[in-house]
Formats: structure tokens, C-alpha cells, sequence
């Protein structure tokens, strides 16, 4: 039963009385979520229309080709090249800006695997450089000091959907002669200071993966302001052709890399429905970061520049166990109970991975001119090792899609692990004792 006229210590009205949903209370929240992928009829017919068309690859259909124009169009681009998927798109970024062996390539520690790889992929070297402890994008004064003679690129990520500080780091670029890559898996129509990310450095890449924001299933899109980087990986993703050059003519490195029909239509379809989705997670975002922010202990990344369209892939924060008393894992187990999806996100560094520490790196020897001293099992970048292995917490997109109503219901849900901090403790100390 929820009490009026009493508030906690934080000034705010306890969110119940009741008992924790672990502890065989009510749920804080009850919001059923809308699965990921929403579709509807557009998308069957769609598909449909391919299917009878008989043209089922890009090089003779019009659906990739209208996609690619119509998504670099919003994202600011000049130009896209649709690809198989957001690993791909990275590598042949790194291959079109000319990226030699032994090349040295920034990234951050704290993202999805293909960051890096791509770079390994492309012969080159991934070197590590920390982020920031609160918005958990790449540090531009780490990358900075990360700089060797050897370094030829920096792939930042817009963690989360939130868009990395990519005005400090192309300056560092400038000075440096570096190319940024930026890594928008996350980020279908993020805007950094008012400004679509994407072409925002010399090359951006994104990922239509199952659980993305904009998807196909599969797929990804290499977009760019810069006609020959864009002719380059325009003719590497179609077997080293060149444009207007004949079938059987290969002339650079390349491969099949090229999205279907199908994917096309499907792509067409959900971009109609991104812009919509887009301004709702970032309304429901923001006002559940305001809420969340009153909670002691709780950081949702801040917005550090006005004209921040933050596309909530993912919504982001920092737990302090301190403030609740109990470990992450415990109070993720109970927030679940209470009906929020929240899950720890990345738990390692990605430096930390077998991968790394063993090299693993299979026929990329490209590291041994370069830099056979780089020891990942030494590395250290201590934001990053303490946001993946006690602090970061993630909801997921399609939690954002609702309405304020609902987002009050999450937020109650928070409120109410804070409230009742003294019951979640006890859970946690049983939990323990029973060594789950
Ligand atoms: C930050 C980041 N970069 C790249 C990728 C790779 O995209 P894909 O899964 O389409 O290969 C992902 C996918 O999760 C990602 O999260």
C-alpha cells in the first residue's frame, strides 16, 4: 500500500511500503515491454514485393540503394555503402582510409567486440586507450597520450547512443594527421551538438543487428562526406570493382560484402518508423535520467552538450554499491524481480578477452612490425576496469518506447530498491549465504 504526506531522507515519497518482488512483494513495475523488432503489414509487403520481383540482389534491385541514400541523407552523410554488418563496415573503413600493417588504431576498451577486431582484421594494431568514468565514451586527453608514430586512426564509440566528444578528438586527429572512424552501432540518429553523427569524422559505421535500433536482422552501413574514401569502400564491398568498371575486373582488395534485396526492404520499412522511435526514447531517456539522477548512488551518463540527441540504444548508468549497500549482481537480480530489464553490460574490458591477452590474432601478424611489446594482459585502464566489473548498468531500447507513465514506473522501481535498502541488504547477505 503506498503511504502519502511521508518522505525519506532524499526528500522524495516512498516509492510503497510493500515488500520487495525478491522478498515475494508486488512488482515496482509493471510494464510489459514491446518486443524488438516492431514491425507490421509494410514489412511483409514489402518483402512480398521482392520475393515476385525475381531481383533479389542489390547490384540490379533499387531497395539498398534508395536505403543507403535515404539514411546517410538523415544521419548527414553525403554518401552510404550498405554492407553485410557493423564488423565489416569497420573494417573496410580502416581499408579505405589505407590503413597499412602494423598501423596502430585507437580504440576503446569498453565496447563490443568488432571495435577492435576490425582493426586486427585489417592487419593492424587495436591500442587501448581509457574512457570517461561517467559518460563512458573514449577519453580525448587517453587517446592523446596513446598517440605513437605508429598511429594512423581513432574509432570512437557513441557508447550507448550517447555521442562520444568527437569535436576534441578530430581536433587531436588534426594535429596529429589522424583519421577518426566513428563507431555508431549504437547511434541511429544521435546528434552531437546539434550535428547527426556519422560523417561526423571522416568515416562512420553502424550495425542493423537484431537487437539495434534501425535493423534487418543483419547488416550495417559505412557512411562518409568523402567521395573517394567513399568510391574505395564502395569497390572493396563489391569484390574490388570500380565503378563503371566491368564485371570480371578486380582491382583492389575486396570482397562480397553487399546487403540483399530483402534486407533493403526491410530497411526501407523500419527507417520510416526510426525518427518517431528516435525523439521518444530520447524524451523518455531524459526524464527518467532526471528522476533517477535524485537517487543517491545512481548516474545515468549526463549530457554534457546542449544539442544532444541521445539515441538510447542503450540507457547507461553508474551504481555506486555504496549508496545501497549491496553489489551489483544483487541489486540487478532485485531490479529484475521488480519488473525493469537491467542487465551489468560489458564485464570485462575488452583488452582482457583471451583474444587479446593470448593474441590470438590467427594470420594477423601485423602487430610484430610495430609493436610485439604490446602486452593486453598488462593493460590497465582503470575507468573502464571499474565500470565493467562493478559500476555499469544497462536498460535496453525498447524499455524507452513507452510512455511517461511507464518511465515513472521504472523509476519507482529504483526508488523503491533505495527505500527498502535495508531488506535488500538482507537479500544480499542470504544470496551470499547461499552462494547463489
Ligand atoms: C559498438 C559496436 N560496434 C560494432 C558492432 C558490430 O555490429 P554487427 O553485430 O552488425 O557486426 C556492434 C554490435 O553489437 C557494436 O555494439
Amino acid at each position: 500500500m503506498a503511504t502519502s504526506g511521508v518522505t525519506t531522507e532524499t526528500g522524495r515519497k516512498p516509492a510503497t511500503q510493500e515488500k520487495l518482488a525478491v522478498c515475494g512483494g508486488p512488482q515496482a513495475c509493471k510494464v510489459k515491454f514491446p518486443t524488438w523488432p516492431i514491425y507490421g503489414r509494410e514489412e511483409e509487403e514489402a518483402l512480398a514485393r521482392v520475393v515476385r520481383s525475381g531481383t533479389w540482389g542489390r547490384l540490379s534491385g533499387k531497395e539498398v540503394e534508395r536505403f543507403e541514400q535515404r539514411f546517410a541523407e538523415y544521419q548527414g552523410a553525403k554518401y552510404g555503402i550498405a554492407v553485410v554488418n557493423g564488423s565489416v563496415s569497420l573494417r573496410i573503413a580502416l581499408m579505405g582510409i589505407g590503413i597499412e600493417a602494423g598501423d596502430e588504431v585507437i580504440v576503446p576498451p569498453y565496447t563490443f567486440l568488432a571495435t577492435a577486431t576490425a582493426v586486427v582484421e585489417a592487419n593492424a594494431v587495436p591500442v587501448f586507450a581509457d574512457i570517461d568514468p561517467e559518460t563512458f565514451n573514449l577519453d580525448p586527453a587517453a587517446v592523446e597520450a596513446a598517440i605513437t608514430p605508429r598511429t594512423k586512426a581513432i574509432i570512437p564509440v557513441h557508447v550507448g547512443g550517447l555521442a562520444a566528444d568527437v569535436d576534441a578528438l578530430m581536433a587531436i586527429a588534426k594535429r596529429h594527421n589522424l583519421f577518426v572512424i566513428e563507431d555508431a552501432a549504437h547511434a541511429h540518429g544521435a546528434e552531437y551538438k546539434g550535428r547527426r553523427v556519422g560523417a561526423l569524422g571522416h568515416a562512420g559505421s553502424f550495425s542493423f543487428q537484431a537487437s539495434k535500433n534501425l535493423t534487418s536482422g543483419e547488416g550495417g552501413i559505412i557512411l562518409t562526406n568523402d567521395e573517394e574514401l567513399a568510391e574505395r569502400c564502395r569497390s572493396i564491398h563489391n569484390c574490388g570493382r570500380l565503378k563503371g568498371g566491368a564485371w570480371y575486373e578486380h582491382v583492389v582488395m575486396g570482397g562480397n560484402y553487399r546487403l540483399s534485396e530483402f534486407q533493403g526492404a526491410v530497411l526501407n520499412c523500419q527507417f520510416d518508423r526510426l525518427d518517431a522511435q528516435a525523439t521518444a526514447r530520447d524524451r523518455n531517456g531524459a526524464y527518467l535520467a532526471a528522476r533517477l539522477e535524485k537517487i543517491p548512488g545512481l548516474h545515468p551518463q549526463p549530457r554534457r552538450f546542449t544539442g544532444t540527441r541521445h539515441a538510447y540504444h542503450l540507457f547507461a548508468m553508474r551504481y555506486e554499491a555504496a549508496a545501497f549497500g549491496v553489489p551489483r549482481q544483487a541489486f540487478l537480480k532485485a531490479l529484475n524481480a521488480e519488473g525493469v530489464f537491467a542487465v551489468a553490460g560489458y564485464i570485462v574490458p575488452l583488452y582482457a578477452q583471451p583474444l587479446f591477452t593470448q593474441k590470438n590474432f590467427g594470420p594477423y601478424t601485423g602487430y610484430r612490425l610495430s609493436r610485439p611489446d604490446l602486452d593486453y594482459a598488462k593493460m590497465i585502464c582503470p575507468n573502464c576496469e571499474r565500470i565493467c566489473r562493478e559500476e555499469g548498468i544497462w536498460l535496453v531500447q525498447n524499455e524507452l518506447l513507452g510512455t511517461q507513465q511507464e518511465m515513472d514506473q521504472i523509476a519507482g522501481a529504483f526508488s523503491k530498491l533505495y527505500d527498502k535498502r535495508g531488506d535488500l541488504q538482507k537479500f544480499a547477505r542470504q544470496e551470499q549465504g547461499s552462494g547463489a
